[in-house]
């Protein structure tokens, strides 16, 4: 049996590579909807559609446990997937309840970063509504980063630009902790490290998702058993060419060095 990990494009990578971590043993099947991305500037009906069409493409795969390693695709979809499937379905959403917790003590604001349709869902209101009770939590879309990643552009000068650019209206030294609430965004956390304060903390919720992975699955008794292989789908098809392997071998080397 299988861990299908599933994201728009390849920010899913930055949990598939904690849960390879942390569950070595796995057999991993990578799903990157890259006939739909970015999920974050689209209607989210369509994205739904999207989801709900790339499960049932992963359910046929013989899996222990599918994780939506995308905030935008959980917070549109998760319900619906839970239901409709028997394997556990784990979700991420933007970690703005510690983000809160620390910026409360440290006397500062917290920014989240995501995409524009994971700050307009409900979802993330609700979210925002039971735990922010100061009004310390601010929202940044940046569909640029979503953009610099799935063309496997890494240039800092660039990059560096997009992001001051997006956050000139804020004044950085408000802020305590920046919430990474898109997968897509841990692949530039030292270029956006070197933007803010030193005091601020940024957090994203890659680690939290496969702890929870593991232990859904220590609670199945379903740990280990596999080879710790990765097969690569964009979309519904099998990525064989070595090229692009070449490609997310470096995503994953990348991530190793940004810890
Ligand atoms: N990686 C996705 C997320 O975590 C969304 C990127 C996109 O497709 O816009 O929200």
């Amino acid at each position: 049996m299988k861990i299908a990990i599933f994201d728009s494009g390849i920010g899913g990578m930055t949990v598939l590579h904690q849960a390879m971590k942390l569950l070595p043993d796995e057999d991993y099947i990578f799903y990157a909807d890259t006939a739909h991305v970015p999920y974050g500037e689209k209607p989210k009906e369509n994205v739904k559609k999207y989801v709900l069409e790339a499960a049932d493409f992963l359910a046929a795969q013989d899996l222990k446990a599918l994780v939506v390693a995308c905030n935008t695709a959980t917070s549109v979809a998760i319900e619906d997937l839970r239901q409709k499937f028997s394997f556990p379905v784990l979700g991420i959403e933007p970690a703005v309840k510690p983000a809160v917790l620390e910026s409360e003590k440290k006397r500062k604001k917290v920014l989240v970063l995501a995409t524009r349709l994971t700050l307009k869902e409900e979802k993330f209101h609700h979210l925002v509504e039971r735990i922010d009770k100061h009004d310390i939590v601010d929202g940044l879309p940046l569909p640029g980063l979503v953009t610099f990643a799935e063309n496997f552009n890494f240039h800092e000068d660039q990059i560096t630009s997009y992001l001051r650019e997006q956050l000139k209206p804020f004044d950085l030294k408000e802020y305590g902790t920046v919430v990474l609430g898109c997968t897509h965004f841990p692949f530039f956390k030292d270029m956006i490290r070197k933007i803010f304060p030193e005091s601020v903390n940024i957090i994203d919720g890659s680690i939290g998702t496969a702890k929870n992975l593991k232990r859904v699955l220590d609670g199945r008794h379903q740990v280990g058993g596999g080879t710790g292989a990765v097969s690569f789908y964009k979309s519904s098809v099998k990525v064989e060419d070595q090229v692009t392997l070449n490609q997310y071998q470096k995503l994953l080397e990348r991530l190793d060095h940004l810890q």
